[in-house]
C-alpha cells in the first residue's frame, strides 16, 4: 500500500487534506492523525473489519481494548450508557482533551473495540485537526496510539511514518504534540471513579472535580504476573526503547555522580537539564518541569535507539501532577528497573 503523507497547518485552510483522511475511515480504511497527546492511529469505531487492521498493523494483543474519540459531547450517550453526573461533570471541566473516561458500553461497540469487556473508553480531543477529521468523518473514531505496540508513542509525523509507512492509508502531518504523553484515563464504570492510567490531566485535577478518585495499583507499582488488569494495556511492557533504561531514584548530585563513574560501554543519560553540565557521559534531555518531560520523553527514547545506546540510566521524575504521567510512562520503558541512589 501506498501512504500519502499531508501537512496540515490549519484545518481550517487544509480542507482537502481533512476530506480525504475522513473519506479513507469511512470507507473502513486507516488514518495516521495528530491529537493533543500523541498520534493516533484511527478507523472508523462501528466497523469491526477496519478496527481489526488497526489490530494487525500495530500487532496489538486482542485482549487491549481502544479509546473511541468524539468531536460532540451529543455523541456521548449513543456510545455509553448508565452515564453518571460525574461524567459530565469531567467533561465540563477537561473536554476537549487529554481525558478518557470509562463507562458501561452500548449494544453499538463492537466486540472487538471493547475487547469483550462491557465497558467502552471515551475521549473528546481538544487537536483542530483531530476533531476536523472525526466531525468530517462523521463517525465514532477508535485509534491507539500510532505507534507499533511496545514501542514509544509518536509525538510527531516523523515517527508515524517510521512505524506505519506502507501500512495506512494515510498520515497527517499536524507537528509535534503539545502534551506527549497518552491522555489520562479514568473509570467511572464501578463504584468509586479510579484512576486508571495518568496523563496530562491530574490526579489533583480529577479530584477537585470528582472529591475521592482512587488510583489503581498499576498506575505506580508493577502489577504480580497473575493480576488481572483494569485497564489491559497497563499490564504490557510498553514505551520501551531497544536500549536498557535503568530508573535511578535518588538527588540530583547522587544521580551526576552515579553516571560519571560509571564503566559500561554505550551508556547514555537521560538527563532533566540542570544537571547536564556536570555529566561526563553523553546525554539526552528530558527537561526540568513535568511539563516538558512529558513532551519530550517518548521522542528521547526513539532517539536514543538512533544514538545506538545499549544501556541508558534514566533520572526519576516526580510522583505528582504531571510528574505522576512521564513517572508511569518511565517505569514501564525501563520494564521496572529501579535503582535507589
Ligand atoms: O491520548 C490517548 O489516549 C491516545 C490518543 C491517540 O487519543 N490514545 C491511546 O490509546 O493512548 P491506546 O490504545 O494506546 O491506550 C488506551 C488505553 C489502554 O491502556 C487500554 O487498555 C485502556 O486505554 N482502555 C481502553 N478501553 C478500556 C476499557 N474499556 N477498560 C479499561 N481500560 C481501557
Ligand atoms: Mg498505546
Amino acid at each position: 500500500m501506498e501512504t500519502i503523507l499531508l501537512r496540515v497547518k490549519d484545518p481550517k485552510q487544509d480542507i482537502s487534506a481533512i476530506q480525504a483522511a475522513a473519506s479513507v475511515l469511512r470507507k473502513g480504511g486507516l488514518a495516521a492523525i495528530p491529537t493533543e497527546t500523541v498520534y493516533g492511529l484511527a478507523a472508523n469505531a462501528l466497523d469491526p473489519k477496519a478496527v481489526a487492521k488497526i489490530f494487525q498493523v500495530k500487532n496489538r494483543p486482542a485482549d487491549n481494548p481502544l479509546i473511541v474519540h468524539i468531536a460532540e459531547l451529543d455523541q456521548l450517550p449513543s456510545l455509553a450508557r448508565n452515564i453518571p453526573q460525574a461524567a459530565y461533570d469531567l467533561a465540563d471541566a477537561f473536554w476537549p482533551g487529554p481525558l478518557t473516561m470509562i463507562l458501561p458500553k452500548q449494544d453499538c461497540i463492537p466486540d472487538i473495540v471493547s475487547a469483550g469487556l462491557d465497558t467502552v473508553a471515551i475521549r473528546f480531543p481538544s487537536h483542530p485537526v483531530a476533531s476536523a477529521v472525526i466531525r468530517e468523518s462523521g463517525l465514532p473514531i477508535a485509534a491507539p496510539s500510532a505507534n507499533l505496540s511496545g514501542s514509544p508513542s509518536p509525538t510527531n509525523a516523523r515517527r508515524c511514518v517510521e512505524d506505519l509507512s506502507g501500512k495506512v492509508e494515510v498520515i497527517i502531518d499536524g507537528g509535534d504534540c503539545s502534551v506527549g504523553v497518552e491522555s489520562t484515563v479514568i473509570t467511572l464504570a464501578d463504584n468509586t471513579p479510579r484512576l486508571l492510567r495518568p496523563g496530562f490531566v491530574t490526579l489533583e485535577q480529577l479530584c477537585s472535580v470528582l472529591g475521592n478518585v482512587a488510583v489503581d495499583k498499576a498506575v505506580l507499582y508493577k502489577l504480580e504476573d497473575n493480576t488481572k488488569a483494569s485497564s489491559p494495556g497497563m499490564k504490557y511492557k510498553h514505551y520501551a526503547p531497544k536500549a536498557k533504561v535503568i530508573l535511578l531514584d535518588g538527588e540530583t548530585d547522587a544521580f551526576v555522580q552515579f553516571v560519571n563513574n560509571l564503566e559500561e560501554k554505550d551508556v547514555w543519560a537521560l538527563a532533566f537539564g540542570d544537571e547536564a553540565a556536570r555529566l561526563n557521559k553523553p546525554f539526552l534531555l528530558i527537561g526540568n518541569t513535568p511539563e516538558e518531560q512529558a513532551r519530550n520523553l517518548f521522542e528521547r527514547l526513539r532517539e536514543l535507539d538512533d544514538k545506538g545506546a545499549k544501556t541508558v540510566y534514566a533520572r526519576c521524575p516526580k510522583k505528582t501532577g504531571v510528574g505522576m504521567a512521564v513517572y508511569n510512562r518511565i517505569i514501564r520503558a525501563s520494564a521496572f528497573a529501579i535503582q535507589k541512589l
